[in-house]
């Protein structure tokens, strides 16, 4: 092993912070038996702050319908071939009632930035389910929005906001999104959401277009800083109708070393093994849990739309009922040693733990 990048991985296991050029030292230079230490101290951390647990969220797919124009996103509003559908309320009630019956304690309503889910809309439904469902978790990801309206809907009962920084370097983010998103206002959204009071996920792709290692270094770095609540994490996947159609998918061998990284840098992060990462690899997601991550995210939104909330290309799970994936999922966590729970699975605080960690190498 290299030596200065195997200090570099002793000061995280350490619960040091790196600096954004450290953390892009250890990411550029893979090495097949620190990347194996760090994953082995990446699960260990992982099971003091949550055993064997393995949480899951209902994903609720609100709306393919977006009036951004994100490059690298298959439903961009740019895109004519895309499939535009919206839920109703009453329906997505329907896919959380289902959710709640297969043992659900958390609903993630997510979707494109569609103005129809103004707040007059929200409010009552996010009142609804936290009526009806007083033991669940309402996780709204629905992109950018003012301040006053990520309070009216934290004032209404929503728990976690998912907001992607989607890389921390600005140059980087305007290579992926148009002149008319900024990275500064993606910041502010985020540090809005905090200061409201929402556990706040963050989250990045991996392997996008035009990204370096210094750019995920600074990722890392400001994830290290801002400690979110949650952060998702998966390969970018090229889409057949976006301008990055030609561009090479992340891959598994660097999502999984950055997933058992960002466990280090954030210890009790919530951190979900994404069906992206399913999607490039049929055994992405165990793999996923097994580099340090706690939480997979199965889908209920309705069969009928889940085709058309489409990202990128070949998502898996589009055909099946919302039971056969949550049959699915646990027999595959159950057959690496891991159990899904019935749980809201808020993020734990272990922070009276120790932050030294016996190295298993
Ligand atoms: N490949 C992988 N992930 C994508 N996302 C959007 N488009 C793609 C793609 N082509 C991710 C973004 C967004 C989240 C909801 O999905 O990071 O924040
Ligand atoms: Fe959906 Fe396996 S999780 S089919």
């Amino acid at each position: 092993m290299s030596e200065p990048t195997d200090r570099l991985a002793a000061r995280l296991l350490a619960g040091e912070r790196l600096t954004a050029p450290e953390f892009a030292a250890l990411v550029a230079h893979p090495e097949p038996a620190r990347d194996e230490m760090l994953r082995k101290a990446a699960v260990e951390r992982r099971k003091a702050g949550y055993g064997s647990a393995v949480f899951v969220r209902g994903l609720i797919e609100i709306s393919s319908i977006c009036k951004n124009d994100c490059l690298y996103c298959g439903i961009r509003c740019g895109n004519p071939n895309a499939e535009r559908y919206r839920l109703t309320p009453e329906e997505i009630l329907r896919c959380a009632e289902e959710g709640y019956v297969l043992g659900f304690r958390t609903f993630v309503l997510q979707g494109g930035e569609d103005p129809f889910f103004t707040d007059e809309i929200l409010v009552p439904l996010i009142e609804t389910l936290k009526t009806r469902f007083p033991d669940c978790a309402v996780t709204l990801s629905l992109g950018e929005r003012s301040r006053d309206s990520y309070q009216t809907l934290f004032d209404a009962g929503a728990d976690r906001y998912l907001l992607r920084h989607e890389t921390a370097t600005k140059a980087h983010y305007e290579k992926l999104h148009p002149a008319s998103m900024s990275f500064e206002h993606r910041m502010q959204c985020l540090r809005e959401l905090r200061e409201i009071g929402y556990q706040v996920g963050a989250g990045f792709m991996v392997g996008s277009p035009f990204q370096t290692a210094e750019d995920l270094g600074r990722d890392l770095a400001f994830l290290q800083a801002f400690q979110p609540e949650m952060c998702g994490i998966g390969p970018f996947i090229p889409h057949r109708d976006t301008p990055f159609r030609d561009f090479p998918a992340g891959t598994l061998e660097l999502t999984l070393r950055l997933l058992s990284i960002l466990r280090l840098a954030c210890p009790n992060v919530l951190l979900p093994a994404t069906t992206a990462l399913g999607t490039i690899d049929p055994q992405g997601r165990e793999r996923g849990i097994l580099a340090g991550a706690n939480v997979v995210m199965p889908n209920l939104s309705p069969v009928s739309v889940r085709k058309k909330y489409a990202l990128y290309e070949g998502k898996i799970c589009t055909g099946e009922e919302s039971a056969q994936c949550r049959d699915c999922l646990a027999a595959r966590m159950r057959a690496i040693g891991y159990e899904i729970v019935v749980d809201r699975g808020d993020c734990a605080s272990i922070a009276a733990q120790s932050t030294q960690w016996k190295i298993e190498n």
